[in-house]
């Protein structure tokens, strides 16, 4: 059990990537807040991870709905040693000047200033424990971006390069703050990256991946897995790629 006795919160936990890190998480001995917009899908991840997880509805670009999630978890299990910044959306592929001003804005807060929010109401928790995990997850988009999703890769660059400007604000605190960076993965956003659904998007995808293949909810929690535990002790501001080499 390598997150026995932590608690955490997994934002965007009711699908894909954060459901994985959730179900993970809890698999290794950790309490976990299951934080989603969704409240039927946090319920019923939180359901299926039994007594160890309880289910949060929070819009995490809202500050209010960001500071009552904190609270609510404080309350639940005593106190906090993970934050998982894991919910994320996507303006769908296409011609970056057809991107409307409202899903700008929006993907930008969702993306970027839950980050801010979720840091305010957690960094003095943190301080006062004298330690602290705060993982953000990225992406390959803001690492090494393709034509399509010029704003979006705008949004996961801010991640990425918040993580490593946190972890060296946060240091001196004891906290610890890294991102990681997958590849294109199968969850339902998917088709919104590709700009469609078909096997022959899907092959093109998986062409560009040396490994072969595009990344699952298991490859992104076991990467979450070993950065939140305390094997990764000595790691901060690290942007892991989770890609199969694709930005090599
Ligand atoms: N799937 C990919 O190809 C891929 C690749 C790289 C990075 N990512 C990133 O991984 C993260 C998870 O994506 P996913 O593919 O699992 O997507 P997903 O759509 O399967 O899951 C995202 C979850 O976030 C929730 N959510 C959306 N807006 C929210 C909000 N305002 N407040 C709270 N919850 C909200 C959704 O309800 C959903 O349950 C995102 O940050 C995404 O950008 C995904």
């Amino acid at each position: 059990m390598r997150l026995k006795g932590k608690r955490a919160i997994v934002t965007g936990a009711g699908s894909g990537f954060g459901e994985g890190i959730a179900e993970t998480f809890a698999r290794e001995g950790a309490r976990v807040a299951v934080v989603d917009i969704n409240e039927a899908a946090a319920k019923a991840v939180a359901g299926r991870l039994g007594g160890q997880a309880i289910a949060l509805r929070c819009d995490v670009s809202k500050g209010s709905d960001v500071e009552a999630t904190v609270k609510a978890t404080l309350d639940a299990f005593g106190g906090l040693d993970i934050l998982v910044n894991n919910a994320g959306i996507s303006h769908v592929r296409g011609p970056m000047t057809e991107v409307k001003e409202e899903e700008f804005d929006r993907m930008f807060a969702v993306n970027v200033k839950s980050i801010y929010l979720f840091a305010k109401a957690v960094v003095p928790v943190f301080r006062r424990n004298g330690s602290g995990v705060i993982i953000n997850i990225g992406s390959t988009a803001g690492v090494r971006p393709r034509p399509g999703l010029t704003w979006y890769n705008a949004s996961k660059g801010a991640v990425n390069l918040v993580s490593k400007s946190m972890a060296v604000e946060l240091a001196p605190d004891k906290i610890r703050v890294c991102a990681l960076a997958p590849v294109a993965g199968e969850t339902p956003l998917l088709p919104t990256f590709m700009g469609g659904d078909s096997e022959e998007l899907r092959a093109a995808f998986r062409a560009s991946v040396p490994l072969g293949r595009l990344s699952t909810p298991r490859d992104i929690a076991n990467a979450t897995l070993f950065l939140a535990s305390d094997e990764a002790e000595f790691l901060t501001g690290v942007v892991l790629e989770v890609d199969g080499g694709r930005c090599i």
